[in-house]
């Protein structure tokens, strides 16, 4: 069988860890995995699925010989090191939103559109975390009755905006008096100009604004919808908040779909016939899916799927996921998986 050199830039992140327990737990088939970082973790030693692994500083030259190398440093890193890595044969998988929308740049949801692999140039991207969990689960829904509209409002997961984000929920969640708020440091985002505790709070902010008032988080689930569906004329429209939770995103959708006359027991099949879905929907047993237990969790979950009141093509759902695996490095190392049997370099 062909086995490959792997590298996993931001190897001691959030992402980067759980994508090496990932390419262990689903016998990826690897002939050595390095494991990039910055030089302040040169030298540091990690356990992973009882082997012990030596971070070291990733460089242009780290990349030589590597013939997949997942990115999750942020975009800055991707953008300064990724074409090294290309230049030197190696297939990249970019978890940031550096390329994702350029043109000939795969953005890629395996069970929606593993085909846009097919002439990839080196670079793959993997989607935004939140855009990921919905492509997945309206996907069958877009195949059976064609979608027309999308409007979403987010939940999301402090572990999104990295490690020091997880600490500052963590360290805020004890002591909510207004120390907390004096020691915000993390959120919306490390570098923006002012930042507001998290625990106990709901941020409706994720990146920066634009002019029109919408932030980049939102125009990533509009934008990267459109691309993953290969299909500009679906309308899309977000509201992305951050909530006190760790792990696990969580997304009030509401869809209009062309097709009239489905009922809500016909969808709620046909989603469920969706590949890593798992329905739960039992309000009666209040049975919905919940970040708590969506963690470390594979499957993509939906519940709480009903018809709009008024809107005869129109549905309600509650979609949630783990943000660190579909939303990040199993939809990373499941596009990898796709890449197995083809040629490993790219000269
Ligand atoms: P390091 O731990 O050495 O700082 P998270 O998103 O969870 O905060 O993780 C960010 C990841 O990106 C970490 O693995 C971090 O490594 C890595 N990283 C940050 N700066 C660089 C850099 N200049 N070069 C390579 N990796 C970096």
């Amino acid at each position: 069988m062909q086995t490959y050199n792997v590298a996993i830039v931001g190897a001691t992140g959030a992402v980067g860890a759980k994508i090496l327990d990932k390419l262990l737990e689903r016998s990826f088939p690897y002939r050595s995995i390095r494991l990039l970082a910055s030089s302040r973790s040169s030298g540091t030693v990690i356990q992973a699925g009882g082997r012990l692994f030596t971070i070291e500083e990733a460089k242009p030259e780290s990349f030589k010989d590597i013939d997949i190398a997942f990115f999750s440093a942020g975009g800055s890193i991707s953008e300064k090191l990724a074409p090294e890595a290309v230049k030197r044969g190696a297939v990249v998988i970019d978890n940031t939103s550096a390329f994702r929308m350029d043109a000939d740049v795969p953005l890629v949801v395996p069970e929606v559109n593993a085909d846009a692999l097919e002439n990839h140039k080196g670079l793959i991207a993997n989607p935004n975390c939140s855009t990921i969990q919905m492509a997945a689960a309206l996907h069958p829904v877009n195949k059976a009755y064609g979608l027309d509209r999308i409007l979403v409002s987010t939940y999301q997961a402090v572990s999104g905006a990295g490690s020091d984000a997880i600490l500052e929920l963590k360290s805020q969640s004890g002591q909510f008096d207004s120390r907390a708020r004096n020691s915000a440091s993390q959120l919306p985002s490390a570098g923006a100009k002012r930042h507001y505790p998290i625990a106990f709070n709901a941020i409706p902010q994720i990146d920066v604004f634009d002019e029109k008032g919408y932030t980049k988080e939102e125009w990533k689930m509009i934008n990267e919808t459109k691309k993953i569906f290969g299909d500009n004329s679906i309308s899309v429209s977000a509201t992305c908040v951050r909530l006190p939770v760790v792990t696990g995103h969580s997304e009030s959708v509401y869809i209009e779909i062309q097709e009239e006359g489905v009922t809500a027991e016909e969808l709620r099949r046909t989603i469920a016939g969706g590949q890593g879905i798992t329905v739960q929907d039992d309000p009666e047993k209040q049975h919905y899916p919940m970040p708590l237990f969506a963690e470390n969790e594979d499957n993509v979950f939906v519940g709480r799927i009903r018809k709009d009141p008024d809107h005869p093509r129109g549905f309600h759902l509650w979609i949630v996921a783990d943000n660190l695996l579909k939303g990040a490095a199993l939809n990373s190392v499941q596009i990898a998986e796709k890449l197995i049997g083809r040629p490993p370099r790219l000269s």
